[in-house]
């Protein structure tokens, strides 16, 4: 494990703005920089570094945190991974020190798991090689496919027996935990039985970007209309199919050098295509490509050739999915198949040289291919012509550069044979729809967020309470560790009178042994958990820390918590993403002093408390064993209670 003096050291001298700069292009705005967001496909951006504060946050997901989360959320590193990086970018020597037992457990799961799935790799290939069954059925199948040796073994297939619990046993016998064999999901457990999830077929190893065993895939063999023809390993902690590229594992050097990816649909037709000499493809294993995927793509190549099979109803339904990848900013190409063929018959009956030829030669801009698909269609029929123009424009507005726009819009004009006007003004009216819906949505995130509307209203629509308690968390990180003077009202009997008067006693204290002993005071309790775990934390770090910094404790935080903590902290930048959203939303704290913001935040907490109590006795009185008159009581306390705290609010609010 990298001892604490490294991690330290790794956080002194790294800038965030400068590790995210080697990803996201960053333009100074006021003290911050701003960006797109590299975690979706927007095109106003709404990704925010804070050199001062040492953090990012995307407003576009709600994703945020600090150098080391950034890494781990956009390059999926490990905490250790990302601490590496930044000390090998930083020229910083790490020292190693042994690893808590809480970590070894965490990292031994997940290390069994992929231990487990390595021995199982291993055990299939041996069937497949080495026992007469595996011969005789396996074997013989993949060479009937027209597979070689060579590729059999590089591609690490192997063969599952057709009994019930011959792999479990055997693992079970070299020692194998039955707890990680369920894990990978290779053991189905019952109470009394427990049996193997892949049997009698040809299985398929699913490789991680750095060649781990993930996964499998089992082909049943033949023809049984009965069994799924492809059997899969279930999500696990290590398998998440949503994430992962068949073949990516064999394809990704030549991506890079040919700067092109290749996307077929099935495990055969990485194999078969890759054995005749194309190498740079992969398959998204029969579901619709997740962004995630395209992503994994994007970082060896912004090109993407879409294979279809020849069948023409699969083609249509697929090109749906295709958007998704022009919202990345991809260049997409197509290519088709003759009637019945697919990349795995057409690469095993033709040679390299026909087999590059076509696919240079039928390879088509998908834009222009789904152009001339869709006239096509609808040639003859009006009405359906209307709609298709729609469907084209909307696949041009998923592309984030504009010249590429226009482009495409002049050559769909051509294809399609109407006018270029028509399809530039449907091309803004859907752009503009867009946006109204991007505006809505930005809208609704504005209310959730720590703002006062003028119209109070809005007020009531947030949980009250859950602001609150962010509240107080924030007036921690800012202002935790600063001498304040705060000024109580106590109540006092007037000497001459006898009434009761609110008087102003004024004490000093530090920021936070204010918040703390009014709302032990209270006996108040956070009651979101993340919160009260924040609260407590940053309790303790003020206490023991003179110097503390809101800085230092994001680094010092769980990783689980950076991004609710960011989140915190970066409010105040949202209002300079979007200045024309500013116009009628007060930021409640910047017309306060600290004492007054600190006062008025706990005042109205506990008014809140308060009607919560009161609610819940009027409740109380509905019920037909009430007893009537204690409930009617307290009611009253609280009622004078919730007297004099507004009167205090009022005080604080007005002077
Ligand atoms: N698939 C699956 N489960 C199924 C069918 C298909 O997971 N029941 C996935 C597999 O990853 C498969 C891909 O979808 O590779 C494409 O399906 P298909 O074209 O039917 O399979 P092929 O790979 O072409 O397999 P084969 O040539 O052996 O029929
Ligand atoms: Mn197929």
């Amino acid at each position: 494990m990298i001892s604490q003096n490294s991690i330290a050291q790794v956080f002194e001298t790294a800038r965030v703005e400068e590790v995210i700069g080697d990803f996201v292009q960053l333009k100074k705005s006021g003290s911050n920089f701003k960006g797109l967001s590299p975690f979706s496909e927007e095109r106003t951006p709404s990704f925010m570094v804070s050199p001062v504060k040492q953090i990012w946050k995307d407003f576009s997901t709600g994703k945020g945190g600090n150098a080391v989360t950034f890494l781990m959320e956009h390059e999926h590193f490990t905490y250790p991974e990302a601490i590496k990086y930044l000390a090998k970018k930083y020229n910083i020597e790490i020292e190693e020190t042994e690893r808590t037992d809480e970590e070894k457990q965490k990292a031994d799961k997940r290390e069994s798991l992929y231990l487990v799935s390595e021995y199982a790799n291993e055990y299939f290939q041996k069937i497949l090689h080495k026992t007469d069954k595996g011969k005789a059925i396996g074997l013989s199948y993949f060479k009937e496919r027209g597979f070689t040796d060579e590729t059999i073994k590089k591609f690490q297939l192997g063969y599952a027996l057709d009994e019930w619990q011959a792999f479990t046993d055997e693992a079970l016998k070299n020692g194998y935990n039955i707890e990680f064999l369920e894990g990978t999901g290779l053991t189905i457990v019952k109470p009394d039985k427990h049996f193997d999830r892949f049997k009698g077929r040809v299985m398929f190893p699913i490789h991680s970007m750095s060649g781990r065993i993930l996964g499998f895939g089992g082909r049943i063999l033949g023809n049984d209309k009965k069994a799924a023809k492809y059997l899969n390993s279930p999500e696990s902690e290590i398998y998440h199919k949503s994430k992962i590229l068949y073949g990516l594992y064999f394809a990704k050097q030549t991506i890079a050098k040919e700067d092109n990816c290749y996307l077929v649909e099935g495990y055969t037709d990485v194999i078969q295509m890759y054995q005749r000499g194309i190498t740079n493809v992969v398959s998204s294993s029969g579901t619709a490509l997740t962004s995630e995927q395209i992503r994994l793509i994007k970082r060896l190549t912004n090109n993407i050739t879409v294979l279809f099979d020849g069948d023409a109803a699969g083609m249509r339904a697929s090109i749906r999915g295709i958007d998704l990848i022009l919202e990345q900013g991809m260049n997409v190409r197509v290519c088709t198949f003759p009637d019945g063929e697919d990349p795995d018959s057409f690469s095993k009956n033709n040679s390299l040289k026909e087999v590059q030829d076509y696919l240079t030669e039928n390879s088509k801009d998908f834009i222009q291919f789904k152009a001339s698909l869709l006239f096509e269609d609808s040639k003859n029929d009006p009405i359906k012509k209307a709609e298709t123009i729609r469907d084209i424009v909307n696949s041009i507005a998923k592309i984030p550069d504009q010249i590429k726009k226009e482009v495409y819009i002049q050559a769909c004009a051509r294809i399609m044979d109407i006018s270029e006007s028509v399809l530039f003004s449907t091309l803004a009216q859907i752009t503009k729809k867009e946006n109204q819906e991007a505006n809505k949505n930005y809208k609704q995130e504005q209310k959730a967020f720590d703002v006062v509307r003028t119209e109070p209203k809005q007020v009531s629509k947030v949980n009250i309470q859950y602001e609150l308690e962010r509240k107080i968390i924030e007036i921690l990180l800012l202002y935790g560790n600063k001498t304040e003077k705060f000024e109580d009202l106590v109540l006092k009997e007037d000497e001459t009178s006898g009434d009761l008067v609110l008087e102003p006693v004024v004490h000093e204290a530090k920021v936070f042994e204010k918040v703390y002993l009014d709302l032990q005071e209270d006996e108040m309790q956070f009651t979101d958990d993340d919160f009260k775990t924040l609260y407590y934390s940053i309790v303790d770090n003020l206490n023991q820390n003179e110097d503390f910094s809101a800085k230092d404790f994001i680094n010092n935080l769980d990783q689980k918590m950076a991004p609710l903590v960011t989140s915190i902290l970066m409010d105040d930048e949202k209002y300079n993403l979007h200045d024309w959203e500013r116009n009628n939303i007060v930021p409640k704290e910047k017309s306060h002093s600290v004492p007054q913001l600190v006062s008025q935040t706990i005042l109205s907490l506990r008014c809140y408390l308060i009607d919560q109590k009161v609610s819940a006795f009027k409740e109380e009185t509905l019920s037909p064993d009430a007893d009537l008159k204690s409930v009617m009581e307290n009611v009253k306390d609280y009622v004078g209670l919730k007297m004099l705290l507004s009167r205090k609010l009022g005080k604080v609010v007005g002077s």
